[in-house]
């Protein structure tokens, strides 16, 4: 936890940007099962209800009524059948007291004191709720049918409660930090350790340990695969094979929650083969060009787009697009091969509060997000401002069905070379990502680098087994 002040003085910001404006409703996270109601899942509590209370325990709520100033902490103590199984634990006073709360109710008194709002015509607010149980207890507390529950969230909470978690703090980004170096050490003993004749799960579960060991576990579920082409491959179950890449996409959480995001590509053997240095020197390239863009002012999606024509530009070269690099990506033909964003926020979420609603977190007013397909899954367009922490991750794919399909529509056949395009079908993807840092005058990457040099790769790998 941080210092009691560091959690007033946001709720102390938070009470500044919503005005005299009813009540701040915080509903935590509970325990949830898993195969029956006592064998839960890995707790994992809210990021506002962390950001703002600090409490990393489930069955809490809170409340801020931004007329009166009165911020009061609901939960129960624990009683003695809790304590055999779970342990002594300090009371909700306790807890309260140490993040500069001197108000603790039970968490049944919580109905009657959002009853009373209602009924005195005052305001609840609340951020979406993504789990099903506290849908349902919001819908409980204010009356509102489940179905209605998402949509009379509150707009002004969220780009309110936006505003404060997009830029980090310097105690954020020395956790942040901290995450980074727990990834990183992830990635380098999985570069270590992987060898043709293992399975996926082999490293998968390796990398896993080193954030439980190092931290609070992974901020999400690992990506090891030689099936690179899908983006977001969770399934480890593949032999590992000579002639394959591997793309690692990876992270580990602090103790406090705060996350980081890695993305290494690297040959199942020792060297990479010359179609694979290609592919793999076009992602790097991307990814610094994009890194030499950042800067306070800057539009994320500028900087997509300027990486997408890095993409056509290259892949133009080695006879898989072919036509104008500036109008295929006007067009959107480079989409095939980079189906997806430049990058996204993090901080105490992998996707920073990606449930608040990424066009809230992203773009803003006056800056909509495209609709066409690839750059329309770009989670961070708008301008960089100091204190922004975001991902840097290019990434070139070859998806068999995606090729098949666009080439039976013939579908930017001026552009796409389909011939070539054939003969990667057994290729798999690249990805390359880094964590960056916007500052006053540029940006800085968090954590110490992690290789990604051809020949820093290779030299691990050469070593490797
Ligand atoms: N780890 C998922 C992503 O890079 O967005
Ligand atoms: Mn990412
Ligand atoms: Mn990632």
């Amino acid at each position: 936890m941080f210092k009691k002040e560091v959690y007033i003085r946001r709720r102390e910001k938070l009470r500044e940007l919503m005005g005299s404006n009813g009540i701040l409703l915080f509903v935590g996270n509970n325990d949830v099962p898993m195969n029956y109601p006592a064998n839960q899942y890995h707790f994992r509590q809210d990021s506002s209800f962390l950001y703002f209370f600090g409490i990393d325990e489930p069955n809490f709520s809170a409340i801020i009524d931004t007329d009166s100033g009165d911020e009061i902490l609901f939960g129960d103590d624990f009683e003695i059948d809790d304590i055999i199984w779970m342990g002594d634990q300090p009371t909700v006073k306790e807890r309260a007291e140490e993040v500069g709360i001197s108000k603790t109710l039970p968490l049944k008194e919580l109905s009657g004191i959002i009853k009373k709002a209602i009924d005195s015509g005052g305001k609840i607010h609340y951020l979406p709720p993504y789990r099903a149980d506290v849908l349902l207890k919001i819908s409980e507390l204010t009356g509102i049918p489940y179905s209605e529950v998402k949509s009379k969230s509150s707009v002004e909470l969220i780009k309110s409660v936006v505003k404060l978690r997009e830029k980090k703090s310097s105690e954020e980004i020395a956790e942040i930090e901290k995450a980074v170096n727990i990834t990183r050490e992830m990635h380098i003993e999985a570069m270590k350790n992987a060898k043709p004749g293992i399975y996926e799960r082999d490293i998968a579960g390796l990398i896993e340990g080193i954030a439980l060991r190092r931290g609070a576990g992974i901020s999400f579920p690992v990506i090891f695969t030689i099936h690179g082409e899908t983006l977001h491959n969770h399934y480890h179950g593949n032999l590992i094979e000579e002639g394959r890449l591997i793309i690692n996409d990876s992270g580990a959480e602090t103790t406090l929650h705060y996350a980081g995001d890695i993305t290494r590509t690297f040959p199942a053997g020792k060297k990479f083969d010359s179609r694979q240095r290609d592919i793999y020197s076009l992602v790097l390239k991307a990814q610094k060009k994009a890194i030499s863009m950042l800067a306070p002012g800057v539009f994320y999606r500028d900087v997509h787009l300027e990486v997408s024509k890095v993409f056509a530009e290259g892949l133009k070269e080695l006879g898989l697009m072919k036509g104008e690099p500036e109008e295929a990506v006007k067009e959107g033909a480079h989409a095939l091969f980079f189906p997806h964003g430049l990058g996204h926020m993090m901080g105490l979420d992998v996707h920073d509060m990606e449930n608040l609603g990424e066009d809230y977190v992203g773009y803003r007013e006056g800056l909509k997000r495209s609709n066409q397909f690839g750059t329309a899954y770009l989670r961070l367009a708008k301008e960089l401002e100091p204190g922004f922490v975001f991902t840097v991750e290019p990434g070139l794919y070859f998806i068999p069905k995606l090729i098949d399909l666009w080439k039976s529509e013939g579908k930017f056949k001026d552009f796409i070379n389909y011939e070539k395009v054939e003969t990667y079908k057994d290729f798999g993807g690249v990805r390359i990502e880094d964590d960056y840092l916007v500052t006053e005058n540029g940006a800085r990457l968090l954590g110490d680098p992690i290789p990604k040099e051809i020949d820093e790769v290779e030299a691990i790998r050469d070593k490797a087994y």
